[in-house]
């Protein structure tokens, strides 16, 4: 059975590319067959994966569904024979209707956050979009991802504000490293960059595993 994992969130910038390709790159040198379904126009997860070196590839298969728009979810039912995953990467849901139509059809969502004030109230947007994929896909699961995670007092109290928001929060958070840029502009996967990204290699192994634990 393939599971459907949407990556989310109403504005831009939470993460959505960083968490789609970190976890979506684990799950495939763990050795499972992975699909990232790029709904985005801005084509960042699909640019991530081309940036690859040629003797590295990313060891994900991407695709883009951008124009699908609100028949995404038809579109990305063609592929679960193929795949054990499938993460959509969306564009912010302010933006278009990828991400309601994505919901429609995934087993979990994720939504990224970088927990401050403002990006906690703009995601308030994606609950609404949750709670109203819900109506149909009852099943439908979500948590928070808490992103650029600074460990600082002020840091520690917004990851403990999100715990107030509706949905459960991973006990596994990103901080804030430049490996995840690197990451992006290299086209590898965090592992990839070897011991300099020690850090954030634990961080999204974590993640992984408590996204694989939330499909069981
Ligand atoms: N934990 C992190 N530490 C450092 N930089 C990060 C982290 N997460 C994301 N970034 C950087 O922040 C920028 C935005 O991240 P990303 O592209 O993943 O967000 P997005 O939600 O997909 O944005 P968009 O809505 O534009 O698609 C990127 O340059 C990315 O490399
Ligand atoms: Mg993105």
């Amino acid at each position: 059975m393939c599971s459907i994992v949407t990556i989310a969130n109403q504005k831009g910038g939470a993460g959505k590319t960083t968490v789609t390709m970190g976890v979506a790159g684990t799950l495939g040198l763990r050795g499972h067959k992975v699909l990232v379904v790029d709904a985005d126009l801005q084509a960042t997860a699909s640019r991530w994966a081309c940036a690859a070196d040629e003797g590295q590839p990313f060891p994900v298969a991407v695709t883009g569904l951008a124009a699908a728009g609100a028949k995404l979810h038809r579109e990305v039912r063609k592929f679960l024979n193929d795949y054990d995953y499938v993460l959509i990467d969306t564009p912010p849901a302010m933006e278009s209707s990828a991400p309601q139509s994505a919901l429609l059809v995934s087993d979990l969502v994720l939504v990224p956050v970088i927990p401050s004030p403002a990006d906690l109230w703009s995601a308030q947007g994606i609950l609404a979009i949750i709670e109203g994929a819900r109506v149909v896909n009852e099943s439908l699961r979500a948590f928070l991802v808490p992103n650029m995670v600074t460990h600082t007092v002020l840091g520690r109290e917004s990851v403990e504000a999100l715990a107030e928001f509706g949905l459960g929060v991973t006990e596994t958070s990103l901080g804030h490293r430049t490996a995840y840029r690197e990451a992006a502009i290299e086209g590898n996967t965090i592992q990839g960059l070897g011991k300099r990204a020690k850090s954030a290699i634990s961080e999204i192994e974590a993640l992984c595993d408590r996204v694989m634990a939330e499909l069981e």
